[in-house]
């Protein structure tokens, strides 16, 4: 059984995954409007990576027995300027997502909730790979500056992006 401050955590992990989805959702739709249909998917499989995390936290309440109690979503940012400024923010969300995860499991040690802190290993093991992906397009954009031929490569190699669900790697 979980305890009720767990299960609470992850409650409001499960909405900050969601939210995530919904901040890359929205970027795809940035990406779209800025004519880079590679952005649009990469932001879009992200998308589906986000809400596959929400999921598996979903499962985890299930299995041990908790409740599920979802809360309203905060509306995202809508607009930016360029592929750069949205990458520095998923970036620096990232970041923040990071931390999250990391309260998440300070608390689990703090219960000596041994099976959520074993649980959480996938996530904390996923953020070091969500942040290096984040940075490396941060640094792609820079490199591709506003060179039109750069920025095209670019868009070409986003497009190639598939979704793979989590069970599945
Ligand atoms: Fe669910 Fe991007 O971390």
């Amino acid at each position: 059984m979980l305890d009720t401050r767990m299960e609470e955590a992850i409650n409001r992990q499960i909405n900050a995954e969601i939210y995530s989805g919904y901040l890359y959702l929205s970027m795809a739709a940035q990406f779209a409007e800025l004519g880079m249909a590679g952005g649009q998917n990469w932001m879009t499989v992200q998308y589906q990576e986000e809400l596959s995390h929400a999921q598996k936290l979903f499962d985890y309440v299930i299995e041990r027995g908790g409740r599920v109690t979802l809360g309203p979503i905060e509306g995202p940012q809508t607009e930016w300027k360029t592929g750069l400024d949205m990458f520095e923010e998923a970036y620096a969300h990232e970041q923040k997502v990071t931390g999250l995860i990391n309260d998440l499991t300070t608390l689990a040690i703090d219960l000596k909730d041994h099976a959520t802190h074993n649980f959480l290993q996938w996530f904390i093991a996923e953020q070091v790979e969500e942040e290096a992906t984040a940075s490396d397009m941060v640094q792609k954009f820079t490199m591709a500056g506003e060179h039109p031929a750069g920025m095209y490569q670019l868009d070409k190699e986003l497009a190639a992006r598939v979704f793979t669900p989590p069970a599945a790697e």
